[in-house]
């Protein structure tokens, strides 16, 4: 059984997405740490209602270095094989994703390469683009740059906000982001260059 660690920073609504694909036996894997850089953390409420192993970890005021020290000794600790990132709002330095190459992923709020960044569902709407998403992929030493695993569409509507947008998105995210660790977790993810393959 491979073990699982989810970075947060929030709500947490991809966590629990990724929480009830795991439950529902739908990836084969357990959630070994659930880590959150902020406290109050709503999605790691939830995780202790879940009864997961969940860990505050402030990044706030800490240098950058003594924050991944922890992290990378709390994601060991809890033998972690693969690291999804979920509204996690650090960016990660070379030397903790080369550590786990090819096993981070990371969701975000746009089809990449568009958007990246903060505020992807806004920079859309400024745009003007007729259709945006969620893109999953893994994670290097950019930002929100790595190869990507899987994408999801969903149209910008003339009377969207920022919010109605969102939301529109982030329901995708929560279908998206379990069926992307679900390849992972089962290995079934080649990358060439900057392309991914599915195994079949
Ligand atoms: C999502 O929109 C995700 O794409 C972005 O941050 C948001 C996190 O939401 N990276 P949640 O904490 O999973 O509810």
């Amino acid at each position: 059984m491979k073990n699982l660690g989810i970075l947060i920073s929030g709500r947490g609504s991809n966590f629990e997405a990724i929480a009830k694909s795991v439950a529902a036996g739908e990836i084969a894997a357990r959630i070994s740490i659930v880590i959150s850089n902020r406290e109050g953390a709503r999605g790691l409420d939830r995780a202790r209602e879940m009864g997961l192993n969940a860990l505050c970890l402030p990044s706030q005021d800490k240098p950058r270095d003594s924050f991944e020290n922890e992290l990378c000794a709390a994601l060991d600790n809890a033998a972690v094989d693969f690291i999804c990132l979920a509204g996690f709002m650090r960016v990660l330095s070379p030397g903790v994703t080369r550590r786990y190459p090819q096993r981070i992923l990371n969701i975000h709020p746009s089809l990449l390469p568009a958007f990246p960044g903060a505020d992807a569902q806004r920079q859309a709407l400024e745009h003007g683009v007729k259709l945006s998403g969620c893109t999953v992929h893994l994670v290097d030493e950019g930002v929100d740059n790595g190869p990507i695993v899987l994408q999801a569409a969903v149209p910008v509507l003339d009377d969207d906000t920022v919010e109605t947008l969102s939301a529109r998105i982030l329901a995708q995210e929560h279908q998206l982001y379990p069926q992307a660790v679900r390849l992972l977790v089962e290995d079934r993810i080649r990358v060439e260059s900057r392309r991914v393959f599915l195994k079949q």
